[in-house]
């Protein structure tokens, strides 16, 4: 099904399949925006954006809201913010999580804020930045995520809007990487074991 799609030609060899082509993404993503504003479009929106993975998701979600805002009859004001997580090398999840950008988030204060992340897999992260989140007494929290991975939630913390269910593979693309590369990958897909090989650290 690789045959299908087109992808940069520099990574031929190194991807199994595509899982979520970009088009798809995009029409979900519409449809999530669409949910978003219902919940949260009554009151100033703070968005923030979990990087590095999320930055596309952020970016094309953030699109959307806006188009949904421009064509209604009030519109309301978002800001963007950005924090950065950082817990994987390789494939796996290192123990130790780090939060950067996320000193002072005391703007968030009765603010309705939209938590934007690419792919949640225990839920463990989401909920160490939503506890770190709570302490600045936002009106409404919500979280956003693309991915969720079916995994055993042990800590049983899903986001309120997810995009897509996939299998408890390493997947990348849509920003999404493996030590920094496949960002430039439109399409979601898994890894091929010479691809893991090809850009292990
Ligand atoms: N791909 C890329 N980054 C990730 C993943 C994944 O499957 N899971 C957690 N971070
Ligand atoms: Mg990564």
């Amino acid at each position: 099904v690789l045959d299908l799609f087109s992808y940069p030609a520099h990574y031929s060899g190194d991807l199994d399949c595509v899982i979520i082509p970009h088009g798809v993404i995009m029409d979900r993503t519409e449809r999530l925006a669409r949910n978003i504003m219902d919940d949260l479009g009554d009151h100033d929106i703070v968005v923030l954006c979990v990087l590095k993975g999320g930055y596309q998701f952020c970016a094309d979600l953030v699109d959307r809201i806006k188009a949904l805002s421009r064509n209604s009859n009030h519109t309301i004001p978002m800001r963007v913010h950005f924090i950065r997580l950082k817990s994987y090398l390789n494939d796996q999840s290192t123990e130790d999580l780090h939060i950067v950008g996320a000193e002072d988030l005391s703007f968030l204060a009765g603010k309705n804020v939209l938590i934007v992340e690419a792919i949640v897999g225990t839920g463990k992260t989401m909920k160490t930045l939503l506890k770190h989140v709570e302490a600045f007494r936002p009106k409404m929290i919500k979280v956003a995520g693309l991915l969720v991975k079916r995994v055993p939630h042990n800590s049983a913390c899903l986001p309120d809007y997810v995009g897509f269910e996939i299998p408890n593979r390493f997947v990348v693309g849509y920003a999404l990487d493996y030590n920094e590369y496949f960002r430039d990958l439109n399409h979601i897909c898994v890894i091929s074991e010479s691809g893991k090989t090809k850009y292990k650290v």
